[in-house]
């Protein structure tokens, strides 16, 4: 039985097949509507979330399976102090497959260790975030054709956003890519993915602090928000939450084909007057997240379409 913890426990061989399958279902979603008949996908978030529980359940459902779980630890028997080995031991007595979020680092793999189903980690902490690195990676490959080949600019929190973490080490098996980090100094990338990603490998990446100077460069601009659970105190919070804010002048010098990304949710960091221009792909990007995460459901039951 396999989980997926970390974006790097797929192969990039893995992760091509994920991304062909995901569009297999998207050109011939008839195919598919009944591949996870009498399935159950459990969803276990101990922390919010709208776009990954909604678009798994969703990805569950158009696949022909049913979903059962919670959508806040308040609702679950954390609250009386069971412990998550334990939710997860009985989770997958009832479920085939789970999907969990928890706001602690290394939650999702000690589930693993104790579970009876597959686990798929839906964001743990300031970790990793997998499933949201296969919908960065299908969105890039549908916009731009391909995954290597490109200069892209992370912008914003890059400190706490684990889908920065994450997109990061899946990107770095790919060929030619040019990264520029563009963070405020408190926000910068970790030391951790500095060391294991691009010292390790050899991967030269840029940090800068505005988007104006980098814009003109940029085939993928992944913009985040700053993550105000992840910070100590508010007033820090207060003091970086504006610092970037992408709205139309901002992309007066960017090229005709850029490709802006951004997870979701949204604070104030994209202006609303960008989401009407094409180069804003990120509500595309959220319906790639269902399509991926029905194909990994998918593999990760061992099942294939009619
Ligand atoms: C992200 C997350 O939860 O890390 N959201 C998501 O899953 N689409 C990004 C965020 O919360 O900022």
């Amino acid at each position: 039985m396999r989980h997926l913890i970390d974006p790097m426990d797929l192969s990039v061989q893995e992760i091509d097949d994920l991304l062909a399958l995901a569009e297999d279902i998207i050109a011939n979603h008839d195919k598919y509507t009944k591949v996870c008949e009498g399935k159950k996908l459990a969803t276990l978030f101990f922390e919010p979330s709208t776009r990954t529980r909604l678009s798994f359940e969703a990805a569950m459902m158009e696949l022909g399976g049913n979903v059962l779980g919670f959508s806040s630890a308040d609702s679950s028997s954390s609250t009386k102090g069971e412990s998550v080995a334990d939710t997860v031991k009985v989770v997958s007595c009832y479920a085939d497959i789970i999907a969990m979020r928890h706001p602690k680092e290394g939650a999702p793999y000690l589930a693993s260790l104790k579970s009876d189903a597959p686990i798929i980690n839906a964001g743990d902490g300031g970790h990793n975030h997998p499933t949201q690195t296969l919908t960065d990676l299908l969105t890039i490959k549908r916009e731009k054709g391909h995954l290597g080949d490109i200069t892209i600019g992370f912008c914003g929190d890059l400190k706490f956003g684990r889908t920065v973490h994450s997109l990061i080490k899946a990107l770095s098996r790919y060929d030619n890519i040019q990264y520029i980090m563009i963070s405020p100094e408190e926000l910068e990338i970790p030391e951790y993915i500095k060391e294991e990603v691009f010292e390790k490998k050899n991967i030269a990446y840029e940090q800068v602090r505005t988007i104006d100077e980098v814009i003109d460069r940029l085939d993928v601009l992944y913009m985040t928000r700053v993550q105000r659970e992840r910070f100590f105190n508010e007033a820090d919070y207060i003091r970086l939450k504006d610092t970037y804010i992408l709205d139309m002048p901002k992309l007066k010098n960017a090229k005709p084909d850029l490709s802006i990304l951004h997870p979701l949710p949204r604070v104030n960091e994209i202006a609303v007057e960008v989401d009407d221009d094409p180069r804003a792909c990120y509500f595309r990007q959220a319906l790639n997240g269902k399509y991926v995460r029905m194909a990994l459901i998918m593999t990760m039951l061992g099942l294939t379409g009619q």
